[in-house]
């Protein structure tokens, strides 16, 4: 099975954003572009329609009907599903074989979020991907997995020890890779617990392994992986000359993972960094979201906001700081000869 490009347009259908529940005062795609799909927002540089995605590769394809939603974006990950790749057995020989290509092109395999995994007893899984590196060409690499056991006595419950599961962690810069998964012997003599070998990468966070896996994977055929996505395929240094890398109230960083560049919104600002216009003034003083420190007076300012103390009070205004004391004044009375001087003096903390 070679799941290309194009599947992986139909696959992002449905993508809910987490960094996209800010007040709707913020625009998350370009004007009189779709930003929603279902439940899901879309913000740019993804989106539905012509002139309103980045280009090609950021384009969803909205199926409304779609349901639960398969995938979400956070602000730099998407969240996809992937074929398992399958090697299966009865008495007679090989049942099944399928053996899982992704090409991302525009996305990278998240190095941080991601693990590689085959499971099985008499397995054997690779993993052969396309690392991506600034200025070169693609560089092969290939990493493998290997796991053999004849009883399910000492396959664990929980963790994925090397019996019957072996995993391991990925290699930056991945943005296509296949996946290819066998047996040495046809699974003789373990067919009744491991009928089957299994590979795929998968969010490390959502892996679990128990016993009953070995049995139980062959029902499932897709599990979650996490890509990164970046804009263009030159970092900021190289773009810095281009006033349209990162809008205005926003700034240019380099992605960990992957060429491209990312824009994200000054302190202060919120909203869509990618949009002219998309980051806007928090105004921290009345946002419900942001605990400012002031307390007594507060005043918002462009990206910041100050605190200050009413009238006949001294101090910074901040929590856990000065905050605001009202002024003591200590009179000190000097009586030299005749004349009584008062000397006023303010506290001063
Ligand atoms: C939307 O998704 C449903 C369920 O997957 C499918 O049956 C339908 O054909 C899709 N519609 C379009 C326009 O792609
Ligand atoms: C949309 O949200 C509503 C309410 O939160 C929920 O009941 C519904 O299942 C959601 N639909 C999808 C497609 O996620
Ligand atoms: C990349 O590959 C092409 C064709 O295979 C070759 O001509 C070129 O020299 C390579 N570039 C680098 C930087 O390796
Ligand atoms: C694992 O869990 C299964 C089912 O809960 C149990 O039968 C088995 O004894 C457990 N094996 C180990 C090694 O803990
Ligand atoms: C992890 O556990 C959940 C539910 O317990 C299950 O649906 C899922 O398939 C498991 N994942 C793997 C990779 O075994
Ligand atoms: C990035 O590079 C690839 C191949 O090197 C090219 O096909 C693609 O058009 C480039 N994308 C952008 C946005 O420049
Ligand atoms: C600078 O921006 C323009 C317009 O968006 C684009 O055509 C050009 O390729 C960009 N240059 C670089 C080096 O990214
Ligand atoms: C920067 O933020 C200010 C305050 O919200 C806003 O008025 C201005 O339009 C923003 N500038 C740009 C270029 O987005
Ligand atoms: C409030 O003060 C705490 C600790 O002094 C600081 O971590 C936090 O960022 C401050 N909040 C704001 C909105 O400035």
């Amino acid at each position: 099975m070679r799941v290309r490009g194009m599947a992986l347009q139909l696959t992002i259908i449905g993508m809910l954003v987490a960094a996209a529940t800010a007040a709707p005062e913020f625009p998350i795609a370009k004007p009189g572009c779709r930003d929603r799909c279902g439940n899901v927002s879309i913000p740019y540089p993804f989106g539905t329609d012509s002139g309103c995605y980045y280009d090609a590769g950021f384009l969803i394809t909205c199926n409304d009907s779609f349901n639960p939603p398969k995938a979400f974006l956070t602000t730099r990950k998407l969240h996809i599903e992937q074929y398992i790749a399958k090697d299966c057995y009865n008495a007679f020989g090989r049942t099944r074989r399928i053996t899982p290509r992704l090409k991302l092109a525009k996305f990278i395999i998240s190095d941080a979020d991601n693990i590689f995994v085959s499971i099985g007893c008499d397995t054997v899984a690779s993993l052969s991907g396309y690392l991506k590196e600034a200025g070169s060409n693609e560089t092969q690499y290939k990493v493998g997995c290997m796991s053999s056991c004849n009883t399910l006595k000492y396959v664990p419950n929980d963790t994925c020890s090397g019996i019957g599961c072996c995993q391991t962690s990925l290699a930056k810069g991945v943005d296509d890779f296949s996946i290819t998964v066998t047996s040495q012997t046809d699974h003789s003599g373990i067919l009744d617990f491991s009928p089957c070998s299994y590979a795929f990468i998968i969010e490390e966070k959502k892996f679990n392994f128990s016993q009953s896996s070995l049995l139980d994977l062959q029902k499932v055929t897709k599990l979650p992986m996490v890509v990164d996505w970046s804009i263009g395929n030159n970092s900021c240094a190289e773009v810095k000359t281009n006033t349209s890398a990162c809008q205005g109230n926003s700034t240019c960083y380099d992605p960990d993972n992957g060429n491209g560049y990312l824009c994200r919104c000054l302190d202060g600002y919120r909203g869509n960094p990618y949009l002219p216009n998309g980051c806007l003034d928090i105004d921290e003083c009345t946002d419900a979201t942001v605990n400012h420190n002031c307390t007594h007076i507060c005043t918002n300012s462009p990206g910041d906001y100050t605190c200050s103390c009413p009238k006949g009070y001294h101090g910074d205004g901040r929590k856990n700081s000065e905050g605001c004391n009202r002024r003591q004044s200590l009179v000190i009375q000097i009586v030299v000869g005749k004349f009584v001087y008062h000397l006023l003096h303010f506290q001063s903390w």
